[in-house]
C-alpha cells in the first residue's frame, strides 16, 4: 500500500500500518501534532489545511491508499451533530471532491459511532460506489483487544478487492495496573477541593479493575465525562500521558517533544487511534 495519511495527528495510522505499506505523505494542520509525528516517525507532515489541498498536489504523491481520521466533533455524542454543515467538515467535503477526480484504490476512514448513518457517511459511500469499490462498515472497541479501556470506533474500509469482515478478538482486558508508570507523578493528584466539586460524576477506577471509560481530548481540563481517574490509597489522580499512551496500544518507544504541555499531550492522545484496533481494520485490506 502506498499511503496518504490524512488528518495524521500523532501518526496512529502509521504506527498501525507497519510492514503493510509505506506512508508517502502525512497531512495535519496542528503544529504540536506535527512535532510529535516527526519525533516518532522521522518525517514532518505537510502542515496544510486540507480544505485547500490541490488535485495536483494530491495526485502528485502517486498514492493508492487513503488512511484518514477526520475531526469527530460533528458526529460526537457530546458534539453538535451538524455533520457536513459543521465547519470542521470542510476538509472532508473537499477530499470527497478530490476523490471524484483522483480516487484511491483503497481507503480506511476512522471515526466515532455517530459517523455511521450521517450525511458524511452517505457522501463517502456515494463516492466509493461510483468508483466501483467494495466496502465494509466496521465497529470495534479497544476493550475487545485486551486493553482495559473503552474506545468504540467505526471504520469504513473500501477496496477494489472484495472484503470479508474479520471476527473481533475477544481478549480478556488486562488489569489497569499493568499500564501504570513505575513511578507516580505526584502532580497528577487532584486537590481536595477539586475532588469535592467533581468527584460525584467522575469515572473512578482502581488498578485491579479491567475497564475504564474513553479518554477524550479534554481530559487535561475536564473531570466529568472526559475519561477515567485512578483511585489509590493516596487519593485520586489523572492517568499520566504515558499511561494513556499505553492504554491506546502505542509502542513503548512513543514519546512527546519535551516542550509540549500536559494539556496538549492529553489532547493529542484523546484525538488518537487505538493502535491494535486500527491494525485490525487495516488487516481487512491484506
Ligand atoms: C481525530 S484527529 C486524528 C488523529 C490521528 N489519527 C492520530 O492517530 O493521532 C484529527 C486531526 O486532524 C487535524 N485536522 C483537523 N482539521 C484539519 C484540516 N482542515 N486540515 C488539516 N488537518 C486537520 C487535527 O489537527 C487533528 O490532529
Amino acid at each position: 500500500m502506498r499511503v496518504l495519511e490524512l488528518f495524521s495527528g500523532l501518526g496512529g495510522w502509521r504506527f498501525a500500518l507497519r510492514e503493510r505499506g509505506q506512508v508517502l505523505a502525512a497531512y495535519d494542520v496542528n503544529e504540536a501534532a506535527n512535532a510529535t509525528y516527526a519525533l516518532n516517525h522521522g518525517e514532518v507532515p505537510v502542515p496544510r489545511e486540507l480544505a485547500h489541498l490541490s488535485l495536483q498536489e494530491l495526485a502528485g504523491h502517486g498514492a493508492d491508499t487513503w488512511l484518514l481520521s477526520p475531526p469527530c466533533q460533528p458526529f460526537c455524542r457530546m458534539g453538535n451533530h451538524q455533520g457536513l454543515e459543521d465547519r470542521r467538515s470542510r476538509a472532508f467535503l473537499h477530499l470527497m471532491d478530490l476523490f471524484r477526480e483522483a480516487p484511491p484504490e483503497r481507503l480506511v476512514l476512522e471515526n466515532v459511532g455517530g459517523f455511521l448513518g450521517s450525511d458524511a457517511h452517505a457522501l463517502l459511500l456515494d463516492r466509493i460506489r461510483a468508483h466501483g469499490l467494495h466496502w465494509l462498515d466496521l465497529q470495534a472497541c479497544a476493550s475487545h483487544f485486551g486493553l482495559p479501556n473503552m474506545r468504540p470506533r467505526v471504520f469504513v474500509v473500501a477496496s477494489r478487492k472484495p472484503l470479508i469482515a474479520r471476527p473481533l478478538p475477544q481478549l480478556q482486558p488486562e488489569p489497569l495496573g499493568a499500564f501504570l508508570d513505575a513511578v507516580e507523578d505526584e502532580r497528577l493528584y487532584l486537590d481536595a477541593e477539586t475532588y469535592a466539586r467533581h468527584g460525584f460524576g467522575m469515572d473512578l477506577v482502581r488498578a485491579e479493575e479491567r475497564r475504564s471509560t474513553c479518554f477524550i481530548g479534554g481530559y487535561g481540563r475536564r473531570f466529568v465525562g472526559s475519561g477515567p481517574f485512578l483511585k489509590t490509597e493516596r487519593g485520586v489522580r489523572r492517568f499520566s500521558p504515558s499511561e494513556v499512551a499505553r492504554l491506546l496500544g502505542l509502542p513503548a518507544t512513543f514519546r512527546f517533544p519535551e516542550q509540549l504541555s500536559l494539556e496538549v499531550r492529553y489532547k493529542l492522545l484523546g484525538n488518537g487511534l487505538s493502535i491494535p484496533v486500527a491494525a485490525w481494520a487495516l488487516d481487512h485490506l491484506t
